[in-house]
């Protein structure tokens, strides 16, 4: 293997061959080439460039002002430091909005070195993700407490507590799967819930505040890195510095924990 990691470069039809082998999949966020070439060293396969970054890079109170070219321009700059890792980027507030607008952003994001789009939801963004997937664009759904509807929501809440919720929850799951998603990112939910949408699924769920049950997991790198960002520290974050003893060894500490099922535990997991 040529790359510098030795490692097999990661392509989307490996999502799901990863799922049917049950290899549990390591995720997290980065915003620039630096911290992204430590990851990729460390053996993370899956890079998301999230809209996160309004809150943890930028300072902001949510994602909600995140621009598309704020989202081009650090994945340029996470793209340069990555050559196993798959690369994510997230479609930020309305950018989503019709498919012809996602389809322009998303074109962005892969020409800037992302092999997929994540959008969150799903109602008319089904229609949003058949426009992607159809013209070449592998996508990633988001369900759950999806940050973009924090004022829907009234703050950032845990989803899918009753069973109403939870059972909308299982068929959006399922539409987005339909429509095309290769990806689901589940956040903020139940871990029985998310455990059962996992099961349901052909395709790999990567959870966040989602229970261990998931096909993986995922992390923002300034909560693996327990760097105060100035906002709540929600229960799922865990720091990973400690036991890594470097930041490499903590992106190290995380993807063994994510593959051999110790993160998240029950203090880490939503019931
Ligand atoms: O924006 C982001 O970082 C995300 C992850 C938390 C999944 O969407």
């Amino acid at each position: 293997m040529d790359t510098p990691t030795g490692r097999k470069p990661w392509t989307v039809p490996m999502l799901a061959e990863a799922k049917r082998g049950g290899r549990r999949m390591a995720m997290l966020t980065a915003y620039d080439a630096g911290f992204a070439r430590a990851m990729d060293r460390a053996g993370i396969d899956l890079v998301l460039v999230g809209d996160s970054l309004g809150m943890v890079v930028q300072g902001r109170d949510s994602t909600l002002p995140v621009t598309v070219d704020d989202i081009a321009y650090h994945t340029a700059c996470v793209s340069r430091g990555l050559s196993s890792a798959l690369l994510l980027s997230d479609l930020p507030f309305q950018a989503d909005a019709t498919p012809a607008r996602a389809l322009d952003a998303a074109t962005r994001f892969l020409q800037a070195g992302a092999a997929m789009a994540k959008l969150e939801g799903a109602g008319h963004k089904l229609e949003v993700i058949r426009y992607l997937v159809e013209r070449e664009v592998p996508v990633c759904a988001h369900l759950g407490l999806t940050p973009q509807s924090v004022l829907r929501f009234g703050g950032f809440k845990v989803q899918g507590r009753d069973d109403a919720a939870a059972s909308r929850l299982h068929e959006e799951a399922r539409a987005v799967q339909d429509a095309g998603a290769s990806l689901l990112v589940l956040e903020g939910v139940p871990s029985a819930l998310a455990a059962g949408i996992t099961a349901a699924l052909d395709i790999p769920t990567i959870g966040i505040g989602a229970g261990p049950r998931c096909d993986g997991q995922v992390l923002v790198l300034h909560d693996l890195l327990g760097l105060d960002s100035g906002h709540r520290r929600p229960k799922f974050v865990k720091d990973f510095l400690g036991e890594g003893g470097s930041v490499e060894g903590a992106f190290r500490a995380f993807a063994e924990a994510v593959r051999n099922g110790s993160f998240p535990d029950a203090a880490h997991s939503y019931e």
